[in-house]
């Protein structure tokens, strides 16, 4: 994220999120899918990726779960195919985005969520999305440049 849009979210003009759909979805073909429901929201994309995390960018996105039993296969997956990478903008981002997503079990999520309705595995639980405005900024950065957001 540029100077501006980073400026922008801290004056509360703009909210931003950072998602990832995950290995699992973009091999069964979810792409398209989840991104109608972020568009038809009323969500904005201003930037899009389809990339291959290396172990070490993996291990910084998910540093937090780094002493978490579940760590390795957290890492292995993510690592494991491409992902497809956004960051998004619009009222309230984060929390809406969190909302669109369901809670991190698969099996536990709402349906009407995306990954109550798409998944089933709390490793391979879809799409991952920022919690807070903190990791947004430090995530988005593990996966763009500042040129390849727009503004
Ligand atoms: P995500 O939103 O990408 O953030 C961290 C990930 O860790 C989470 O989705 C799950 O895929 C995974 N995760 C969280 N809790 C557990 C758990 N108890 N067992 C296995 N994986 C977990």
């Amino acid at each position: 994220m540029d100077n501006s849009l980073r400026a922008e979210s801290e004056k509360g003009m703009k909210d931003h999120t950072f998602i990832i759909i995950k290995p699992n979805a973009v091999k069964r073909g979810l792409i398209g899918k989840i991104i109608a429901r972020i568009e038809n929201k009323g969500l904005k994309i201003i930037a899009l990726k389809l990339l291959r995390l290396t172990r070490s960018q993996a291990e910084n996105l998910y540093e937090m779960h780094r002493n978490k039993p579940f760590f390795g296969y957290l890492i292995n997956h993510i690592t494991s195919d491409f992902i497809v990478a956004m960051v998004i903008e619009g009222k309230e981002a984060i929390k809406v985005m969190r909302k669109m997503v369901g809670t991190t079990n698969p099996t536990e999520a709402a349906f009407g969520t995306i990954r109550g309705d798409f998944g089933l595995s709390i490793t391979e639980n879809i799409i991952h999305a920022a919690d807070n405005e903190e990791n947004t900024l430090r995530e988005m950065k593990i996966c763009f440049t500042s040129e390849e957001i727009l503004s």
